[in-house]
C-alpha cells in the first residue's frame, strides 16, 4: 500500500478526525451521565430520608416501639433493593433501625462508620474495604417533641459504576466500528473517485511520438479529474499538431533538397566527361561527386526516417519468412566480407513468418551486417542468427570487432552519432545506420539492443513481435 497516496492520506485523516470527535463526544456523554446519576440516586436518598422523618419520625411518640423499624422494613425493604438505612436517636444515641445485610452482599452495613449529628443534612461518601463506596444522606429530623433523630439512608456507588461501565463497553464496541466503517467506505470512495487518475496515468505512458494521436480517457463526472483529463487531451492535440508539422517539414525539407542534389550530381557528371580537363580538375570535380553522392544517401536516409516516425510507411504489409530474408540477405553481403577477410556464418533453425514491409525489415539485417562488417578487423568473424521466443523474433548479430565503449551504448542509435567520426567517415558512415534500424523497429513495436565493451566485439539483438498489432 502507498502511504503517501492521495487515497491513503485523506482516509487517514479523516478517519483520525472521526476517531477523536468521537471521543470527545464519548467523554461528554460519559460525564453528562455520571453527573445525572450521582445526582439522581442522591435525590432518590434525600427524598427517602424525608419519608421515613414525615411518616414515622414526626409521631414516633405515638407508636409503639418497633414500629418505626416494622414500617421501614415493610416499605424499603434495603436487604432487598441493596439500600442501606439507619435511625439513631441523637439524644443518647441508641440505633432504632440498621438495615442487614444487602442479599446481593454488596456491603456490610456494620461497617458504616460514626453517625453525624452535627449539621441538619449532608451527603458524604463512605468508603468500605475492597475499594467499594457507599453513597449515604444523613438528615437530622426533629419529632414532635422536638428529639431529634439521625436518618441516614444510603446506597452502593456501585449503581452508578455499573451505568457507566455499560455505557463505556457499549462505546468501546462502537467505535472501532464507526471509524473501521468510515475507513472502509471512505477508502472505496476515494479509489473510485481516483480510478480514472491510474488510467489517465496508464495512457499518458503509452503515449510516444508515434501514436500522439491517442488520448486520455474522459470520465464524465464533472469533477476535477474530468477537467484534468480534457485539459491533457486539449494539449496532446496541440502537441500532435506542432509534431506533425515539424516532421512534415523535415520531410519536406529533405524531398527538396533531392532534386537540386540530383541535377548537381548529373552536371558534375557531364563535366568529368567534358575532354580537355587537367587531372587536377578532374580530380576535385571527382571528390565533389563523391561528397554529393554523400549527401544525397544522408538526405534519402532522413527522409525515410521521416517518414517512419510519422508513422506513413506501414501500410505495405505481407507475410514472409523473416529467417530466409535474413539467409538471402547475409548471402548478398558475402562479398563485402570475404574482400576483408572475414568469415561470415548465418545460423536458423527453422523459419519464423512474420507480418511486415520485408524491404524495411531487411534493411535492418543489412545495417547490422553492414556495421559488423565495417567494425571488425580482417581475419575475424561475423555471426548471423535468427530465431522465434516468446511470440517475437530474435536478430542477432555478434560480431569479433574493435567493440562499442560503455559510455558510449546509450548514444550509437542516436542520429549522427559514431564513436570515432574520423574512423567512421573514412570508412564513408553517416551516424544515420543504427538509427534508421531504431526507428524501424520502434515502427513495429519491436526493440533493439545492444551488448558490448571496447575491444571484445559487439551483439546487436533485434526483437519483432510476430504479428503486427495496429
Ligand atoms: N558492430 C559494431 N562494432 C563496433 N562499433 C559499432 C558497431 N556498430 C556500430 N558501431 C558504432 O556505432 C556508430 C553508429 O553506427 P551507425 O550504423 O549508426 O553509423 P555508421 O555505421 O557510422 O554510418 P552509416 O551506418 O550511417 O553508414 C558507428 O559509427 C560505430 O562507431
Ligand atoms: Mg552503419
Amino acid at each position: 500500500m502507498n502511504t503517501r497516496s492521495i487515497r491513503f492520506r485523506l482516509t487517514v485523516w479523516y478517519a483520525g478526525l472521526l476517531a477523536l470527535l468521537l471521543i470527545l463526544f464519548g467523554g461528554v456523554i460519559y460525564f453528562t451521565l455520571e453527573r445525572f446519576l450521582e445526582r439522581n440516586l442522591s435525590d432518590t436518598l434525600a427524598k427517602d430520608a424525608q419519608t421515613i422523618g414525615e411518616s414515622w419520625i414526626r409521631d414516633i411518640d405515638q407508636s409503639p416501639p418497633g414500629y418505626v423499624a416494622a414500617e421501614i422494613e415493610e416499605h424499603f425493604a434495603p436487604t432487598v433493593t441493596g439500600r442501606f438505612v439507619r435511625v439513631t436517636r441523637q439524644r443518647d444515641g441508641s440505633v432504632l433501625y440498621w438495615s442487614g445485610t444487602p442479599e446481593s452482599g454488596t456491603f456490610d452495613p456494620k461497617q458504616i462508620g460514626p453517625k453525624q449529628f452535627d449539621v441538619s443534612q449532608s451527603l458524604r461518601e463512605e468508603h468500605l474495604p475492597a475499594g467499594r463506596e457507599l453513597l449515604i444522606f444523613s438528615l437530622l429530623f426533629p419529632d414532635r417533641a422536638g428529639n431529634k433523630y439521625l436518618i441516614e439512608t444510603g446506597a452502593p456507588y456501585e449503581q452508578v459504576e455499573h451505568v457507566l461501565r455499560e455505557l463505556l463497553i457499549s462505546l468501546a464496541v462502537a467505535f472501532p466500528l464507526i471509524v473501521g466503517a468510515a475507513i472502509g467506505g471512505g477508502y472505496l470512495l476515494m479509489r473510485n473517485a481516483l480510478h480514472p487518475m491510474n488510467e489517465i496515468a496508464t495512457t499518458a505512458e503509452r503515449i510516444t511520438s508515434r501514436n500522439l494521436n491517442e488520448r486520455v480517457p474522459v470520465v464524465p463526472t464533472g469533477d476535477e479529474i474530468e477537467r484534468m483529463a480534457v485539459s491533457l487531451n486539449r494539449m496532446m492535440e496541440r502537441l500532435e499538431d506542432a509534431f506533425h508539422h515539424i516532421s512534415r517539414f523535415s520531410a519536406d525539407a529533405a524531398h527538396e533538397i533531392r532534386t537540386p542534389l540530383a541535377i548537381i550530381r548529373g552536371e558534375l557528371e557531364n563535366a568529368l566527361q567534358a575532354p580537355g580537363l587537367t587531372a587536377e580538375l578532374r580530380e576535385t570535380i571527382g571528390s565533389a561527386l563523391e561528397e554529393t553522392e554523400r549527401l544525397s544517401r544522408i538526405v534519402e536516409q532522413l527522409l525515410e526516417m521521416s517518414r517512419l516516425e510519422a508513422g506513413e510507411t506501414l501500410v505495405e504489409r505481407t507475410r514472409f519468412d523473416f529467417a530466409d530474408m535474413t539467409r538471402t540477405t547475409v548471402d548478398q553481403m558475402r562479398l563485402l566480407a570475404e574482400e576483408k577477410n572475414l568469415q561470415l556464418r548465418f545460423e536458423s533453425t527453422k523459419p519464423v513468418d512474420i507480418e511486415g514491409d520485408p524491404l524495411r525489415l531487411k534493411q535492418i539485417v543489412v545495417n547490422l551486417v553492414d556495421n559488423a562488417i565495417k567494425y571488425t578487423p580482417s581475419g575475424g568473424w561475423v555471426s548471423v542468427s535468427t530465431f522465434p521466443q516468446d511470440g517475437r523474433v530474435v536478430l542477432e548479430v555478434a560480431d569479433t570487432g574493435i567493440g562499442i565503449p560503455k559510455d558510449a551504448t546509450s548514444q550509437i542509435f542516436d542520429r549522427f552519432f559514431r564513436v570515432d567520426k574520423a574512423r567512421s567517415r573514412q570508412l564513408g558512415g553517416t551516424g544515420l545506420g543504427l538509427a534508421i534500424v531504431k526507428s524501424i523497429c520502434t515502427a513495429y513495436n519491436g526493440s533493439v539492443t545492444v551488448r558490448s565493451g571496447e575491444g571484445t566485439g559487439a551483439v546487436f539483438r533485434v526483437e519483432l513481435p510476430l504479428e503486427k498489432k495496429s
